[in-house]
């Protein structure tokens, strides 16, 4: 599912080097994205559900999304005026194959001019080596999608239930606005258990539950609840808790303390772009949706449509070409998916070839003559590095 804009670029990309490592697979390609909205009122046509759920693995480029007035707008005229109301279709396919378990690791790869740096007491650059995996229940909490402006009359009168509501029951219907955070005990658990089965698997020495159950008590503290219970079956590793606001400053700390990380889907989003942003950036930044049947591997990136158009391409590939490597991992192809890290990581240490956002250049087609590598170059010189 190449989807929008950069995403058509970065997938073939992360083809070429999966043949690279003689992964013997067939690909199918489907229709996902913005130009399916415009066309069919649909950025995620069944068709391309049905191909899914028959082949069950999935890699996914990249969409691009817009308000929701822009996105009316751009609607065939044909469809205009039929209420079609546009939705992102990767959080649809998540919602869709409950792909409840999403996962997004954040190494550093020594070497990359990107990486976090520290000034030490003495003025030395300390540059912390980081290997957090953040694991986002995927499918409820906000993104649940139960929300309103306007609430109709019976959730007005619901809501009423509750003591705290009295001061909104004057506020006119046209002003207020609702978005529920749903939790179920059931995705807590598998989240967690998850997350902990893989601390169990990879060597990590902790768990961290990064929540606000201080706050939001209920859902918070049920989640809370939960992984006391889970941590239990897991006595080597350590259950710590945070809260997502201090994480956020904390991350920048001592992030090299801290191993898995577990959260809600708002959460998740939140610190996984967080720590992300340590280790290089969304250039970086791959991530797993794993669900009970299927499982769909992208980039966090978005699909940079003004990027898009440059001949040569000078996107990144690394996130999408990473993410291709945690499919082989969930397809129990541990050595080719190491010999990827392990090429990416040589062409990073040796530091001479570069895409634009690794030299800290402003993405224009005259990074070329700066010095930039081009998409296809990066995607080359990892082929070149991988081990036979
Ligand atoms: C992500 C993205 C998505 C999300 C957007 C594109 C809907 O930010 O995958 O982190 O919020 O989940
Ligand atoms: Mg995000």
């Amino acid at each position: 599912m190449p989807g929008d804009g950069i995403g058509k670029i970065v997938l073939a990309e992360a083809i070429r080097v999966l043949q690279a490592v003689r992964f013997d697979a067939e690909y199918v390609f489907a229709d996902i994205g913005w130009r399916h909205w415009c066309t069919e009122g649909n950025p995620l046509p069944d068709r391309t559900l049905k191909l899914l759920r028959q082949h069950k693995v999935g890699l996914f480029g990249a969409i691009t999304s817009k308000p929701q007035a822009e996105a009316a707008a751009e609607l065939a005229p044909e469809l205009q005026d039929r209420g079609l109301q546009y939705y992102s279709p990767i959080v649809g396919l998540r919602r869709e194959f409950n792909l409840d378990v999403c996962i997004r690791p954040c190494r550093t790869f020594p070497g990359n001019p990107l990486n976090f740096v520290q000034r030490g007491s003495d003025e030395k650059i300390l540059e912390p080596e980081i290997d957090v995996v953040v694991f986002r229940q995927n499918t409820e909490g906000l993104y649940c999608g139960v929300e309103w402006t306007d609430p109709p009359e019976q959730v007005r009168r619901a809501f009423s239930t509750h003591p705290k509501f009295k001061s909104f029951e004057g506020v006119p219907g046209e002003e207020l606005a609702i978005t529920c955070r749903i939790f179920t005990r059931a995705a807590c658990e598998r989240i967690l258990r998850a997350a902990f089965k893989y601390a169990q698997k990879f060597g990590y020495k902790s768990v961290t539950l990064c929540e606000k159950p201080n706050v939001m008590r209920a859902t918070g503290g049920m989640f809370r609840e939960v992984a006391k219970v889970v941590a239990k079956d897991f006595p080597g590793i350590a259950l710590w808790e945070t809260n997502i606001d201090a994480q956020m400053m904390w991350l920048t700390k001592n992030p090299a303390e801290y191993g898995v990380i577990v959260a809600s889907n708002m959460f998740g989003d939140i610190g996984s772009d967080g720590f992300a942003g340590l280790i290089g950036g969304l250039g970086f930044a791959a991530s797993a949706n794993i669900g009970q049947d299927v499982a769909v591997f992208e980039p966090t990136h978005g699909s940079a449509p003004k990027y898009a158009e440059l001949d040569p391409p000078i996107v990144n590939p690394c996130a999408m070409i990473l993410s291709a490597a945690m499919m082989l991992t969930h397809l129990e192809e541990r050595e080719m998916a190491q010999r990827i890290y392990e090429a990416i990581g040589g062409v990073i240490k040796e530091g001479r070839v570069c895409t634009y956002d690794m030299l800290f250049l402003k993405g224009g087609p005259e990074v070329i003559e700066q010095g930039a590598a081009t998409t296809a170059e990066m995607t080359s010189a990892i082929i070149g590095k991988l081990s036979t």
